[in-house]
């Protein structure tokens, strides 16, 4: 059995396996995790990818390409346009020693879905696990499950600033001591919000920095549409912890950052009175507008 035991928190390779094929009813992970080191790292095999994957890839590209400017965060462009990640799926060597040099973040090749430990170990040492799988044609739009272009794409281009870099790498930290103290559930919602739908306030108006909203192709435009009934609320960080989230629909609250100092301010205090406090009462539902807070945007 492949065990990874660290500060006494011990998740077995076997329980990770049985636990997501529980939460995706059953269904089988995706990636190849037969030829996966203790941390669940794989080479990427990148002469291994079809040409229609490219294809598939550029596609995707150049969807995204056409509703991201005026929308995603100039963080997110600058970075995307230096990558030279448009031809196709990149080689994560390349991207790598280019990330390295800016901000002292690795890229490493994952199946797929990894444990919360090893995720947390790899953000923490500086290091984003990436999927190595493309998603089928008829995933154009909407996949479950992480894939490269979600991953790389959508994640890789914002570690090139450095104040969200040493936020992820925060991020990772706070992740291990939470499993320790048993705040994993309201630490995820912290990722859910900015790592994944954040958007962040600029003189220009509001603008994308999540992921889960960079790759997506509908999301984009919904995001920014005043007038929905979508939240868009300053980000304070205790109730963002205390906030559930959509994970089959667009979100219905986005929290807004002023700027990436504050988010990695607020990441850098100690949850642990937090967790506590927010364990005695009721997580408050995704669409929740509090008597206090003001929809940003009009
Ligand atoms: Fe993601």
């Amino acid at each position: 059995m492949d065990n990874i035991d660290t500060n006494n928190i011990t998740v077995s390779n076997e329980e990770f396996l049985a636990t997501v094929a529980e939460k995706s009813h059953g269904a089988a992970l995706r990636g190849d995790y037969e030829h996966a080191d203790s941390h669940y790292v794989v080479k990427q095999n990148w002469h291994a990818y079809t040409e229609a994957e490219h294809d598939l890839w550029r596609a995707l590209y150049q969807r995204q390409m056409s509703l991201l400017p005026g929308r995603a965060c100039d963080e997110f462009i600058d970075a995307l346009h230096k990558m030279n990640a448009a031809d196709g799926i990149p080689e994560f060597e390349k991207t790598s020693r280019e990330l390295f040099a800016a901000t002292g973040w690795t890229i490493v090749a994952v199946p797929g879905l990894i444990p919360e430990l090893t995720f947390f170990e790899h953000l923490a040492n500086r290091r984003f696990p990436v999927t190595v799988w493309l998603r089928k044609p008829e995933e154009f739009n909407y996949i479950v499950e992480p894939d490269v272009f979600h991953d790389f794409f959508g994640h890789v281009p914002m570690l090139f600033n450095p104040v969200f870099a040493d936020y992820m790498q925060l991020y990772g930290k706070g992740g291990l001591k939470a499993m320790k103290l048993g705040g994993l559930e309201q630490l995820a919602r912290l990722y859910w919000y900015t790592v994944e739908f954040g958007l962040i306030n600029t003189p220009q108006g509001l603008r994308i920095y999540g992921a889960g909203i960079l790759s997506s192709g509908g999301e984009v435009e919904y995001c920014l549409t005043p007038g929905t009934s979508s939240r868009h609320i300053h980000l304070n960080i205790q109730r963002c912890l205390n906030t559930l989230y959509k994970i089959d629909t667009y979100q219905e609250t986005y929290f807004v950052i002023n700027s990436f100092q504050e988010l990695f301010d607020g990441t850098a205090a100690d949850f642990a009175p937090y967790y506590e406090q927010l364990k005695q009462g009721q997580a408050l539902p995704a669409n929740t507008l509090l008597p206090d807070e003001k929809e940003l945007l009009v």
